[in-house]
């Protein structure tokens, strides 16, 4: 298994392992015409060249002979929520095989990206996890994420709870 960044090649790969994850973590918790709706609008391949493309995103994968399992989509740009950072990156989302949870392969991926996010001189990782997704919370918790606070994200016509997480990370300046 190989973390590297991803590349405009993997555009398709993604659009489907994304719809893939995203499917497999949330169908039957959320209405199914939301989730549809979602789907259309986060993934597709354009969509991914987009990011992709992105000077101010950066996409992680895991990548096992060339079959793609898991992926941190990071985002630099300004938060719409409020953040304790001056130079703050997003984990905008992250998403691991199922096959491979509990494997320690998450925490992998995590350690790759707060490294680049250090080394790309960020002081800090932030993210939005859903309340009711307690795996999620426990994992972002082992990692270093503290909470700071409630948050909500929108899919569809329902509006969800979150949680606010934060990581700070040691900067040349600390
Ligand atoms: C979140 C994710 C990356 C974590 O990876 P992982 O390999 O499952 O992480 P871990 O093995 O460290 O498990 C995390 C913790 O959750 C616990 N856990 C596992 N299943 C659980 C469940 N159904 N309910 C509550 N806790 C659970 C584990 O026991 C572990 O805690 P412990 O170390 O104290 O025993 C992975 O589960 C995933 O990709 N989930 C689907 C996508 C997702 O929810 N992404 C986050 C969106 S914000």
């Amino acid at each position: 298994m190989v973390i590297r960044p991803a590349l405009p090649a993997d555009a398709q790969d993604l659009a489907i392992l994304g719809e893939r994850l995203w499917r497999d973590t949330y169908e039957g918790l959320i209405p199914s015409s939301d989730l549809e709706q979602y789907l259309v609008e986060a993934f597709g391949p354009d969509r991914q060249a987009a990011e992709l493309a992105d000077p101010a995103c950066r996409t992680l994968v895991l990548d096992e002979g060339g079959t793609l399992l898991g992926y941190a989509w990071l985002r630099a740009k300004g938060p719409a929520v409020e953040v304790p950072f001056e130079r703050p990156l997003e984990v905008a989302r992250f998403y691991v095989d199922r096959a491979l949870h509990g494997t320690g392969t998450a925490q992998s991926l995590m350690a790759a990206l707060l490294a680049h996010a250090a080394s790309a001189d960020h002081d800090g990782v932030w993210l939005q996890v859903w309340e009711q997704n307690p795996q999620a919370i426990r994992f972002y918790a082992k990692a270093g994420f503290t909470d700071a606070g409630a948050t909500v994200f929108l899919v569809g016509s329902l509006t969800y709870r979150d949680r606010l997480l934060v990581h700070r990370l040691r900067t040349q300046v600390d």
